[in-house]
């Protein structure tokens, strides 16, 4: 049995909740045992986390602060699905302990609290898990295991796009525009995820150029501590491969497009979120040819149910929250790593300390090596 106290109960929050459930349903063997404690969120959302606690069947909210409720007997796992300033204290007050933690993307709001963060709940000895999701997509799992096979040949190029236009509709800014809340915009937000694809697939970034637009105001019309609405960067990763990684949040036709590419010498793997049981494969002299995720020999193709006469059925974004989740509890259940399939906190680290260099690299107009802290 795990049991779990969850830190905000907002959009991500409630993605989480719904998934530690459903991973208790798994078909293998490795079955895991979640259950949902203790739902910590701020005394103003009172409101939201009593109806989230609800739904969801947490035993406790708790809305006067993270500090004495952390280190109780019958928590195992500390969750951590509030805003990116939220994660360093509450996380390391969890691992110091002795509870296992896993965090929201992008680990902290910056390569320095990254590191911190990552430095004190790896002292602790914990189990540490940061959420990019985009490593439970089977596809983008599939990629890996075929440009790890040599499919794809000597890989020359990774090129990425995550363009959403994240608007609130009553013109607000919420927490995430904020650099003081948030640390990076288009970079910490929507080009983590595809910074951590990059090294997940490819290879370690090592050097970036990069340019950022800020197009949002504030109220009276500054941009004041806004971060970056939209970067384009350029990057070198180790293998030599060169990387185009795009992101932005204002683009208004954009709903959610998240598109990468991997080109090889033998060939071409594209990806779409928008079609993510898909992977389309070129191939010298070929058309383009779709691979369907969707056999049960898939990365999870036998996680909900059999497959054989009643046919492979697809999965969606949700699925993925379900199979990090089961990944994060058959680590602390069965004693099962995290990485390299799972991010671990020192993924988190990384990963910050690339979008660092990016936002260093749009104000120095010159590439930046990426300096990675041990
Ligand atoms: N993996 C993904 O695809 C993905 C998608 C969206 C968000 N996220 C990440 O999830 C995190 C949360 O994002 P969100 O969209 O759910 O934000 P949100 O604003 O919807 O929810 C955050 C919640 O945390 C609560 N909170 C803030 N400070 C708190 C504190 N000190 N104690 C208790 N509760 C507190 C807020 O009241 C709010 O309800 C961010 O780090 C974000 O980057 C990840």
């Amino acid at each position: 049995m795990t049991g779990i106290a969850m830190l905000g109960a907002g959009f991500i929050g409630q993605m989480h909740a719904q998934s530690f459930l459903s991973a208790a349903m798994s078909r293998g063997s490795d079955r895991v045992n979640p259950e949902l404690d203790v739902l910590i969120e701020l005394p103003q959302n009172s409101d939201l986390a009593r109806e989230v606690a609800g739904r969801y069947g947490f035993r406790q909210v708790v809305l006067d602060g993270w500090a004495d409720t952390l280190a109780r007997d019958g928590i195992d796992l500390f969750v951590n699905a509030g805003p990116n300033s939220a994660h360093l204290a509450p996380t390391v007050a969890a691992a110091d302990a002795g509870k296992h933690v896993f965090c929201e993307k992008p680990l902290a709001r910056t390569a320095d609290e990254a590191y911190r963060l990552w430095k004190a709940v790896d002292a602790s000895g914990v189990t540490h898990m940061c959420a990019f999701l985009h490593r439970f997509v089977p596809a983008l799992r599939h990629a890996r295991n075929m440009v790890h096979a040599g499919e794809l040949g000597e890989i020359l190029h990774y090129r990425s796009q995550f363009l959403l236009d994240m608007h609130e509709p009553d013109g607000s800014l919420s927490w995430r525009f904020s650099r003081a809340d948030a640390g990076g915009g288009a970079t910490g937000d929507l080009g983590s995820h595809h910074i951590d694809v990059a090294r997940f697939i490819v290879g370690e970034v090592e050097e970036v150029c990069a340019s950022t637009r800020t197009w949002l105001k504030n109220p009276d019309g500054s941009a004041d501590n806004i971060n970056d609405d939209s970067f384009s960067a350029i990057g070198r990763l180790d293998n030599g491969a060169l990387a185009t990684i795009e992101a932005s949040r204002v683009p208004a036709g954009h709903a959610l497009t998240g598109r990468i590419e991997i080109d090889g010498t033998k060939g071409t793997l594209a990806f779409s979120m928008l079609r993510m049981n898909e992977l389309v494969f070129t191939e010298p002299g070929k058309g383009p040819r779709t691979i369907a995720i969707t056999l049960g020999t898939h990365p999870y193709g036998r996680f909900f149910l059999p497959v054989g006469i009643q046919g492979a059925h697809s999965i969606g974004w949700r699925d993925c929250f379900v199979f990090q989740a089961h990944h994060m509890l058959q680590a602390i259940e069965h004693g099962a790593p995290v990485g390299p399939d799972g991010a671990t906190f020192e993924d988190g680290y990384r990963v910050a300390e690339v979008v660092d260099t990016i936002l260093r690299a749009a104000e120095s107009r010159a590439f930046e090596k990426v300096t990675y802290r041990s």
